[in-house]
């Protein structure tokens, strides 16, 4: 098989859960206030007791951290602040005696700007490096070339005052873009990716996967809506249509080239594709030819507000784009946490639960972001503990994605178990009972009951059945069956009633009030249900 590339997207992650890791925020060894891969490898166990096959860690890399690690500076090597490449391999040696895959995070739209290209790139215009990037002569009347924007505020271009080009940067100007139309970054790029399959790694999560490769015309994108100061960073970022800078075609050159290099490792794509309106046809495309990405997030699950007929649309379009190769997040280091975004309490805690049970049946790869099996909502930061630059460097008010990226509370000691020292953001007004130490030994907690459902799939979910939905859009219940298993969300009022198909259905997993009874079950508000067919 060396060297072919194999035209489906099956391989060990088909039945596998994810886990995201945020590095920072997960668990520290040396006291700094700051996690690290240490602190990660002491933790294997749990996440192999809970029950997940696969941990993404977010990077690791020497960088600047004006992104918080997504700044790269060097591809190849451990940020000090997360431990060593030794280190590394302690973590990949550890996980796989434990039977956890790791993947982790490739960020090839943009480098750091202390990178040693960029730092070349930027030292004249005649560099060999120059051409890694996009340098531009400013517009006739001085102004940036074109109208693109950044994801983070304001233009997506900086003068360099020295070589009076403007650079292009769809985030900070920290991140200058990288330019995929030149063949010597695409070789720079296998070079990287051969280096972490030679320590293996067992795939990749790749960062903006939507936006490497750039329309070198670079046209102005269209105007969707008016734009006003008010508006914030993505607001006025989802504003343009994205045509000449996101989602063009050669990606996918660029993604096949990569399944060939990992395939023969039996590794790992998913990619982030994070596309405007979400449009599943358009992600899709990352994945349905079999022979690119083996696995795109789709990330409307992540914002669909608990409203039927939005998740009907969110679902049900995605999956008939593509039935197999999603890979789906409750929350992730980027949005709100769930129980917050579904209204906060007990009650957006209850419908995150609700919620997972749906979202985890469903075909492709289900990733948990850390905390979310504790049923953690955001925290609310002080405007002076913000540390995220979205937040902190736009004069808009938005507070940014600081609140999903407090550390995880493992005990009740001073530092909640994450850090003896300071934290590098505060953990907020988390309780005793948020914690891990304090969740593991309660009945009933959402940890336990998290736990049980990822035994239940593993146990009962046929991956070769396909998912045939079993409401429809005039139902408030949301729910399909998989060969003899049936997931159903409410998201309507209480009293919904579900018919079953014929069989014995027993229940196996509820979240709320949930009355089986002959052949119909009876659900209250905010819950889930999970039902298997008695043999
Ligand atoms: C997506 C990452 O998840 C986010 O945290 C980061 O800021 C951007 N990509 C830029 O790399």
């Amino acid at each position: 098989m060396e060297g072919m590339i194999r035209k489906d997207n099956s391989g060990w992650w088909d039945g596998s859960v994810g886990y995201e890791i945020y590095v920072r925020s997960f668990a520290d060894s040396d006291g700094d206030g700051v996690g690290d891969l240490p602190g990660i490898t002491g933790k294997l166990e749990y996440l192999s007791w809970l029950g997940v096959d696969l941990v993404w860690i977010t990077p690791f890399y020497p960088s600047p951290m004006a992104d918080f690690g997504y700044d790269v500076s060097d591809y190849c090597g451990v940020d000090p602040l997360f431990g060593t490449l030794e280190d590394f391999d302690q973590l990949i040696t550890e996980a796989h005696r434990q039977d956890l895959r790791v993947i982790i995070d490739l960020v090839p739209n943009h480098s750091s700007s202390a990178h040693p290209w960029f730092q070349s790139s930027r030292s004249s215009v005649d560099d060999k490096y120059r051409g890694y990037y996009h340098w531009r002569d400013p517009s006739s009347d001085g102004k940036p070339p074109n109208n693109w924007v950044s994801h983070f505020g304001g233009s997506a271009w900086t003068l360099d005052e020295e070589s009076e080009q403007y650079y292009l940067h769809l985030f900070l100007p920290e991140q200058p873009d990288l330019n995929w139309n030149n063949p010597e970054v695409i070789n720079e790029f296998d070079e990287i990716i051969q280096f972490w399959l030679s320590r293996d790694v067992d795939g990749f999560r790749i960062d903006v996967a939507q936006g490497l490769v750039k329309n070198m015309l670079m046209p102005d994108n269209p105007i969707r809506f008016q734009i006003n100061e008010s508006m914030s960073p993505r607001q006025v970022f989802a504003s343009f249509d994205h045509r000449y800078d996101l989602d063009q075609a050669g990606n996918l050159e660029i993604f096949r080239r990569w399944r060939n290099l990992v395939d023969p490792h039996d590794a790992l794509l998913l990619g982030e594709v994070y596309l405007r309106d979400n449009d599943p046809n358009r992600v899709s495309r990352y994945v349905s030819s079999g022979d690119a990405l083996h696995r795109a997030f789709y990330f409307a699950p992540m914002h669909v507000p608990w409203d039927p007929q939005s998740m009907w649309d969110t679902f049900r379009d995605a999956l008939d784009a593509a039935p197999e190769d999603l890979s789906w997040a409750l929350s992730s280091h980027d949005d709100p946490r769930a129980p917050t975004r579904f209204g906060g309490g007990e009650e957006g805690k209850q419908r995150a639960l609700a919620y997972s049970v749906l979202l985890f049946f469903l075909p492709g790869l289900p990733v948990i972001f850390q905390g979310d099996e504790l049923g953690l909502p955001s925290i609310e930061l002080a405007l002076e503990e913000l540390a995220d630059p979205v937040a902190t460097r736009n004069a808009v008010e938005t507070d940014g994605r600081d609140g999903a990226r407090t550390p995880i509370p493992w005990n009740s000691s001073s530092g909640f178990g994450f850090t003896h020292g300071t934290p590098w953001i505060p953990i907020g007004n988390r309780s005793e009972k948020d914690t891990v130490e304090y969740q593991q030994k309660t009945h009933g907690s959402w940890l336990m009951r998290y736990r049980t459902l990822l035994q239940i799939r593993k146990d009962n979910l046929d991956l070769d059945s396909p998912l045939r939905w079993i409401t429809a859009r005039d139902s408030d219940v949301i729910s399909f069956s998989r060969g003899g298993l049936i997931s159903a969300l409410n998201v309507g009022g209480s009293g919904q009633i579900l018919s079953l198909p014929n069989g014995q259905w027993e229940l196996a997993f509820h979240v709320g009030e949930v009355a089986l009874n002959d052949r119909s079950v009876a659900f209250g508000e905010n819950s889930a249900a999970i039902l298997i067919l008695a043999s």
